[in-house]
């Protein structure tokens, strides 16, 4: 029997944020969403990563009433947010009364699957959200955040794995969120979890950054990927995730199963070639973030941090220690035990090697954020710290002995007697304690437009 690869659409989320900032607004795509519920995808990535915070700051939406209206027009597909673990859609870590109230409402509203990672793979930062996703009776979907390191073996994800698949995960998620991965480096990886859990289906996220990736979700597909995401074509390539109805091409003349409906992944393309002409001629889509740039390759840094390197030196008239930088900043990585480069700790570990060039002396300034790191607030690290930088940096201070969100107060209760007047839901609630200023100005202009939240009641203020 042919083996079966599904789908998963990112463009209404990570294609969109990686070409065009997320700013496609709703009205932008409701034309097609019931065509997209034709296709048979596995699931549409719709809401959670940037989206959130895009919606509040640039689009003048509700995020909850977003996912509501998308849930009412594909009633057949399963709809993916992203979550960042215990920062859930912020860079901050949160209370956990916070952490569970947010899933338990975006599964309330229309999430069926819920993509949880965390920056520096420690699985004490996704456990309140795998929880809670099971609980609400969702799918979770624990993620490894993938990075190629001394410390980064197949043994180590696996037990990752392992953890996941014990906080209720019932699919795993590899995500190579800088296009990094090989193909045998896929195939292996791959196999390696699968060998050790033979049915938890594995899907691999992947960007076409490098241009690897059509490479890297063939391999992995021979090693038995049950699920890649791709974004359709006019979405697709580059920053973004490789084309759907290319891959359901190849794999199908390759003999796999490919449930996709290709007269709807048509209408998708035909109407989004509509949506990227427009983006193209106000600017939003630059021709840059459409291009194969290997240099990551060569650097072993995501391109993102690459342009954040070029830009601080530019700004400090220092490009001309752009090469010491580069070769600074997998130092500064191992130090710091290994992160995974993936914001927040590509930011942080990017401006930690840009300082120590610049001061001709290492960690002679130090940012908050390596100092909140340090103690141990983002969670454990892949590696240990170099023990002699960290006591340079904490000077006597101790690091953290328990996981940092245990150290702060729940929020929920104390923010809805807050609002008591504002808020005319706990969605509201949540927003204000995701994004205070923003929710703030978009309540006082949804006041001006009277609308209404009408389906959810505030339950205990
Ligand atoms: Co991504």
């Amino acid at each position: 029997m042919a083996k079966k690869v599904q789908f998963v659409e990112t463009v209404l989320r990570d294609a969109n944020q990686s070409l065009i900032a997320t700013r496609l607004p709703y009205d932008k795509f409701e034309p097609i969403l019931e065509t997209i519920d034709k296709a048979g995808y596995y699931a549409c990535e719709c809401w959670g990563g940037a989206t959130f915070d895009v919606c509040l700051r640039y689009l003048h939406e509700d995020p909850w009433e977003r996912l509501r209206k998308i849930r009412a027009k594909l009633p057949n597909t399963k709809l993916q947010m992203l979550l960042r673990g215990q920062n859930v859609l912020g860079y901050a870590h949160y209370p956990d009364d916070f952490v569970k109230l947010f899933v338990q409402k975006a599964v309330e509203n229309g999430i069926d699957v819920i993509r949880i990672f965390d920056a520096l793979n420690d699985v004490n930062n996704l456990k309140v959200a795998m929880e809670a996703t099971v609980k609400a009776g969702a799918i979770a979907s624990g993620t490894i955040s993938y990075t190629t390191s001394p410390v980064h073996t197949h043994k180590k994800y696996v037990e990752m794995v392992n953890d996941l698949k014990s906080m209720g995960a019932s699919t795993i998620c590899i995500k190579d969120m800088a296009g990094i991965m090989g193909p045998q480096e896929a195939y292996d990886l791959v196999s390696a979890i699968k060998d050790a859990h033979p049915d938890l289906p594995i899907d691999l996220h992947t960007h076409s950054t490098t241009g690897l990736a059509f490479m890297t979700y063939l391999k992995a597909v021979e090693a038995g990927v049950d699920i890649i995401d791709t974004a359709i074509s006019p979405f697709s390539g580059g920053t973004s995730q490789p084309a759907t109805e290319t891959l359901a091409y190849a794999l199908r003349q390759l003999g796999y199963e490919v449930d996709l409906n290709d007269d709807a992944t048509k209408a998708m393309a035909d109407y989004f070639k509509g949506v990227r002409d427009e983006f193209v001629a106000d600017g939003t889509l630059m021709p840059k973030s459409m291009a194969t740039d290997t240099q990551c390759l060569t650097y072993q840094v995501p391109g993102g941090m690459l342009s954040n390197l070029l830009s601080q030196l530019k700004q400090m008239n220092a490009l001309d220690k752009f090469d010491e930088a580069l070769v600074e900043t997998p130092k500064v990585r191992a130090d710091l035990g290994y992160p995974p480069l993936v914001t927040p700790t590509s930011q942080m570990v990017g401006v930690q090697a840009v300082r120590n060039v610049l001061d001709g002396q290492r960690y002679k300034t130090v940012s908050k954020e390596i100092k909140a790191y340090c103690r141990g607030e983002y969670g454990q690290t892949p590696a240990p710290i170099d023990p002699a930088i960290q006591k340079q940096i904490l000077g006597d201070e101790q690091p953290l002995s328990v996981r940092y969100a245990d150290t702060l107060e729940p929020i929920v209760d104390k923010t809805r007697q807050q609002l008591a007047g504002v808020a005319k839901c706990d969605e509201d609630v949540l927003s204000y304690i995701a994004f205070p200023n923003l929710a703030e100005k978009f309540f006082a202009e949804r006041k001006e437009k009277e609308e209404n939240c009408v389906t959810y009641t505030i339950t205990e203020c």
